[in-house]
């Protein structure tokens, strides 16, 4: 048996649940880790955040000096969120040798090199298991699970707001401003929901883990990123008529050298193993050359499952005998040998309305073909002179079907593009 000594510094939500668990589990880790955990110093500028934990006075770190001067402790949790000073502390931390476990996604994806460089100085670790879809463990799944694999694509539903906010469109058809108020007042979205419904979060998230999957750096910068703001119900009733449910989706695909990291809403053909992931929670599908297709569902936030994550990387960190750094240079730029495929190719699903004149269909028709569009299945329905056509087209290159769209309106003025909205292959 070994003791760890641990520090956490902030004790919000996630540190609280990182807290409960070690200790609440703290037999459990003793006897299947062999490791007795204590948490000896807790950093937070708020006291009474510590104290509702009743964590006695000895443990009060008086700033982060008194957590790197400290020998004993060994592992570092950061919990506080935000770039800074949250960076500034676990440069600080990294450099002293101790090994960081943090949840902070958006630093990860921000800063990951210059705080590898400072882990490497240090020779120690950093561990951001928790940074990613909460609870679910898929960077422990790609580094030590799936090593052996060439990664082909990583598809995720990896943030629980905005699949909150779906499922509800989908299944009770709420307005998107109705499902956002209510995930606001659950305390899933936030006051300022951006980061969510604009895709951002989750765009953090594949830009790790498609770095992570595919052995190279992906910048935030070369992620493609779309939200869910323009979704409408009208969308989701459509998508239901012709057998799709509505998700937004993290797409990381690997083709030779050609590497493809979008963020976009796209209708999921219900018989898709995402189809099935409502509510607030997470799933990554994952298919590799060698194992085939896998799919992680999990909660992708909340203390006690992003506890679990923590924790599971301060054991991970207790025992190994080297840190373990990325495969890959870490430099934040894109490797020379990768091409990031700016024209995407996807089946779309595409809904306009026009005047219901004789030869206007045919028209539209001739539009798609002298753009290389192939269509899979329309739908028509009129009201009041207006035609209303749905489109589903075989694969096609992002531009030509923006250029047919341009066409399009530009033909008449009366001609409105409803939706234009990406469908995943089944
Ligand atoms: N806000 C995120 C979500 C969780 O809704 O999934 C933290 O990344």
């Amino acid at each position: 048996m070994k003791t760890v000594n641990v520090a956490i510094m902030g004790i919000g939500t996630v540190g609280g649940g990182t807290y409960e668990i070690l200790t609440e589990n703290h037999d459990l880790l003793l006897k299947t880790q062999g490791i007795d955990f204590k948490v000896k110093k807790v950093l937070d500028k708020d006291i009474s955040r510590i104290k509702r934990f009743g964590i006695p006075e000895s443990a009060f770190a008086s700033s982060i000096e008194d957590i790197i001067s400290d020998d004993e402790i060994s592992v570092v949790v950061e919990t506080m969120g935000g770039v800074e000073p949250a960076k500034t502390f676990i440069e600080k931390v990294l450099l002293s040798g101790k090994s960081i476990v943090t949840a902070n996604k958006e630093l990860i994806a921000k800063h990951w090199p210059s705080l590898e460089q400072a882990a490497k100085k240090g020779k120690a670790g950093l561990y951001f298991e928790a940074s990613c879809v909460g609870g679910v463990p898929i960077i422990r799944a790609l580094q030590e699970g799936l090593q052996a694999n060439n990664i082909e694509k990583i598809i995720g539903i990896i943030n629980g707001t905005t699949n909150y906010i779906l499922t509800k469109m989908t299944e009770e058809n709420m307005s998107y401003a109705a499902a956002l108020k209510e995930a606001q007042n659950l305390g899933f979205a936030e006051f300022n929901p951006t980061a969510d419904v604009d895709g951002f979060d989750a765009s953090y998230t594949l830009s790790i883990l498609s770095s992570l999957a595919f052995n190279t750096c992906i910048p935030i910068t070369s992620v493609y990123r779309e939200g869910i703001t323009g979704i409408t119900v009208e969308d989701i009733a459509a998508g239901k008529e012709l057998g799709y449910v509505i998700k937004l989706l993290a797409i990381g695909k690997k083709n030779g050298t050609d590497v493809e990291v979008r963020v976009h809403p796209a209708f999921v053909p219900v018989s898709h193993p995402l189809a099935s992931v409502g509510g607030s929670f997470n799933a990554v599908f994952v298919k590799g050359d060698f194992v085939d297709e896998l799919m992680f569902y999990g909660r992708g936030a909340g203390a006690r499952p992003t506890g679990s994550a923590i924790v599971s990387d301060i054991v991970y960190a207790s025992k190994r005998t080297s840190p373990l750094y990325t495969t890959f240079e870490n430099n934040g730029k894109l490797d020379g040998s990768v091409n990031i495929s700016g024209d995407l190719t996807s089946n779309f699903y595409i809904s306009v309305s026009v005047k219901d004149i004789p030869g206007v269909l045919s028209s539209i028709a001739g539009i798609f073909a002298s753009n290389n569009v192939s269509i899979e299945s329309v739908v028509q329905k009129g009201k009041d002179g207006i035609a209303f056509i749905r489109f589903l087209t075989h694969a096609a290159k992002e531009s030509e079907i923006r250029r047919a769209i341009s066409e399009f309106s530009e033909l008449d003025k009366s001609n409105r593009v409803i939706s234009m909205i990406r469908v995943l292959e089944n």
